[in-house]
């Protein structure tokens, strides 16, 4: 095994993890994929968990997950603590097997199999409770929405900004009942709102390819971790994120100041929730509008994955052909 090493000079992540970190989210969407439709959300989430897993032991970084399937109790694979690789640079990583577990199990659109890495200390080590976000794509001044502001105030912005009338901006808002005010004030500023069902790394993602996607604007409370990893791709592509916790109960602030966040109300930017040299990569488990699904054929197995690291702003689509079924157990 090689001595363990720093992340790098200048600490950079070795960019040809940028290409091997695709494998894991690859294994993990196949997993998942052959659960496809199956109405068990749990044995499809325990499969991405599985192969996400056992490839990331492949890697060569020293790797210790940050935000992960939960703490070591609930979570007896890939949880907050462990550590994976083979040794190498130190990284902490953020992951989701997969991202969407209902939409997997009824084969809806946008489950993908996530993952970002970044120079140890780098991720914010968020508990598992519930974030206010609002994101935009990149090409906007900077501050250009924020979480104090009204959603007029933000959409006005966003369409002053973009050059267009209100009631040609789309906002992407989880379906959900504490949403049903957020809704309301949305539609009565002419704005059009995406519903989605679950999944909102993809709702943040689709931001930053406004013209492909239709969305303009991600505003609603989901998942903290989910917005960990959405500020990560954010970094990458350039767009513009911010979170704040939901520490609402004593319990939840005082997970929260174990792990190191003493002000509640503090709202994040997404570079102060992945800061540093940031990788990130997803891949699609079901057909989505940003990613295609995992597709089974006789002879193969077709992936489709987006990869991107924040240092260059690259962005890459990776359309794989597996040949070799035995690599993922089938
Ligand atoms: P899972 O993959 O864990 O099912 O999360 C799906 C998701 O929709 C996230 O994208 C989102 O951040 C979160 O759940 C919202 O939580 P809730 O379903 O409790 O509203």
């Amino acid at each position: 095994m090689p001595e363990t090493v720093e992340a790098g000079a200048g600490h950079h992540l070795d960019r040809v993890l940028t290409l091997e970190i695709a494998r894991v989210t690859e294994r993990a969407a196949v997993a998942a994929a052959g659960l496809r439709g199956r109405g068990d959300e749990k044995a499809a989430d325990q499969a991405a968990v599985d192969a996400m897993r056992s490839e990331l032991n492949e890697l060569m970084i020293d790797g210790t997950i940050v935000i992960g399937e939960g703490e070591r109790d609930a979570a007896p694979m890939l949880y907050i603590g462990e550590q994976v690789g083979r040794g190498g640079p130190k990284v902490d990583i953020a992951l989701d097997p997969l991202e969407g577990t209902t939409i997997c199990a009824k084969n809806l659109p946008n489950s993908l199999a996530v993952i970002a890495m970044a120079v140890r200390g780098s991720l914010l080590n968020a508990p598992d409770v519930y974030m206010e976000k609002i994101a935009v794509g990149p090409g906007y001044p900077a501050g250009i929405v924020h979480l104090d502001r009204t959603p007029l105030q933000n959409l006005r912005a966003l369409a002053d900004a973009k050059g267009v009338p209100i009631t040609e901006i789309t906002a992407c808002i989880l379906d959900r009942p504490r949403h049903a005010q957020l809704i309301e004030t949305v539609r009565q500023t002419g704005a059009a709102i995406r519903l989605i069902g679950d999944g909102d790394v993809a709702g943040v993602i689709q931001t930053t390819d406004s013209e492909e996607t239709g969305i303009d604007i991600y505003m609603g409370i989901g998942g903290a971790p989910e917005g960990v990893l959405a500020a990560a791709a954010l970094r990458c592509t350039g767009g513009q994120m911010q979170g704040r916790l939901q520490l609402n109960t004593n319990d939840k602030r005082a997970r929260a100041e174990t792990m190191g966040i003493t002000d509640p109300y503090r709202i994040y930017s997404d570079s102060e929730m992945a800061s540093g040299d940031v990788i990130f990569a997803a891949t699609g488990v079901t057909d989505g509008n940003l990613l295609d699904g995992v597709r089974f054929y006789r002879d193969r197995i077709e992936t489709h994955t987006l990869v991107m690291r924040s240092y260059s702003h690259t962005t890459r689509e990776m359309r794989a052909r597996h040949y070799d079924r035995t690599k993922f157990n089938l």
